[in-house]
């Protein structure tokens, strides 16, 4: 993460105690965001077995087979090719897919910015879509008004807790014959509604980055049901051996973790839900998500829409950066993609509020705190209340804000 750079702290209070920490006070968590990933004896288990049988230095061996069979029955997937990262994944997908020069490639205004780039990557133009204010995730009713006569494919991103509207989006993409990529980089095994998350499109794509939910420090895997998908993107990755791999060492780590996924999932969802209970009374935050029907979602961040006006009118990087200093991984999320790439690298069908909106307004919270227990929810929700009691003395105080950025943009 970028270093936050302050000038100017003013520093005297004869109320020190009980200010906020960005101004001298002491912390709600002085030990800080707890760390990802946790130390984990069947991890470590994991790897002694990797050390002793010296598997860890083979190309392909039995870790990544079970990964992929484990994975693949865990999905109900036919395929899974495991790869170096979930970037990769969507770029294979669009291979896999035959998106090329030429073919337009529909994704959210607020994305990963590394999906924008994969569509421009393999020579197509991506489609900005805005957001649905309602649950924070690609507008179907904006996606079709934005199919054009080159429009190939749809990338579906679950983003921040809250889950796009497949059900709008397969009409859409059965009435114009559209493939559909699903992204659950953010949501690996969900279950959304009888299906798991990237199990609802043509092609799914989950990352193993080093802070996700599942992790290998980088690696990613990319599950279908489409034997020509799998083909294309197999023959593309072979250059005599695999060019995207996932090595033995990281199938290693990754097996345990995928035994604990849903009992994890359970666990962040019930703390994510208590914390936005908590919440509802701070007129500061309110959530992204929303619990809709029979989907069990996961959290790979908490997203939240911050409310200035509320609060002072603090910006929402100081209020960010105060509670980072409290020792809670607050971060701002994504930049719209419409804001950071040229105008002449994409086209938009309508205008993208929404998108825009979320580019300033939105924050996430980093997972590991929601497997922490009730005390540490109530640690974030005491944080908040601090700030936003002092929010006004805050904005006075002259601080100075460089940048802040999420651990996503540099380490994943
Ligand atoms: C929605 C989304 N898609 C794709 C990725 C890329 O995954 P990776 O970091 O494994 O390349 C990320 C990473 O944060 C993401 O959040």
């Amino acid at each position: 993460m970028a270093s936050l750079i302050w000038s100017l702290i003013p520093m005297t209070s004869s109320h020190k105690d009980t200010l906020p920490a960005i101004l001298g006070g002491p912390a709600v968590r002085p030990m800080g965001a707890p760390t990802w990933p946790r130390s984990d004896g069947a991890i470590t288990a994991a790897l002694e077995q990797c050390a002793r049988s010296g598997t860890w230095g083979k190309y392909d061996g039995e870790n990544c087979q079970r990964l992929r069979q484990q994975l693949g029955e865990y999905h109900a997937a036919d395929h899974v090719a495991l790869c170096s990262s979930g970037t990769v994944g969507i770029e294979l997908a669009l291979r896999g897919l035959n998106i090329a020069a030429g073919d337009e490639v529909l994704l959210a205004g607020y994305d990963f910015k590394g999906n924008f780039l994969n569509v421009l990557t393999v020579g197509a133009t991506p489609v900005l879509v805005d957001l649905d204010p309602q649950t924070g995730q690609m507008n179907p009713q904006r996606a079709a008004h934005a199919i054009g006569p080159k429009t190939r494919a749809i990338i579906a991103t679950h983003l921040h807790g809250g889950v796009v509207d497949m059900s709008a989006l397969h009409q859409l993409a059965d009435e114009h014959r559209l493939a559909i990529i699903e992204d659950a980089c953010q949501m690996p095994g969900a279950k959304l509604g009888l299906h798991r998350a990237g199990m609802q499109g043509d092609v799914g794509v989950i990352s193993f980055g080093g802070s996700k939910l599942l992790t290998a420090g980088r690696g990613g895997a990319v599950l279908t049901n489409r034997a020509d998908v799998i083909t294309r993107l197999r023959r593309y990755s072979f250059r005599g051996n695999d060019a995207y791999p996932l090595s033995e060492l990281q199938a290693a780590v990754l097996l345990p973790q995928l035994e604990q996924l849903d009992s994890r999932r359970a666990e962040r969802r019930r703390r994510a839900d208590d914390l936005c209970k908590q919440l509802a009374d701070v007129p500061v935050l309110t959530p992204i998500h929303v619990v809709a029907g029979s989907n069990e979602t996961d959290f790979y961040k908490v997203g939240f829409r911050y409310h200035a006006e509320t609060c002072g009118g603090l910006s929402r990087d100081v209020f960010a950066a105060a509670m980072q200093a409290e020792g809670i991984a607050l971060f701002p999320g994504f930049r719209g993609l419409h804001l950071i790439h040229a105008r002449s690298r994409f086209r938009q069908a309508d205008e993208l509020s929404e998108a825009t909106r979320a580019d300033s307004d939105w924050l996430v919270l980093h997972h590991p705190v929601l497997l922490e227990g009730s005390s540490a929810i109530r640690e974030v929700v005491m944080a908040v209340r601090k700030i936003h009691v002092h929010a006004e003395h805050l904005r006075t105080a002259n601080l100075s804000i460089r940048a802040t950025v999420g651990p996503w943009e540099s380490k994943s």
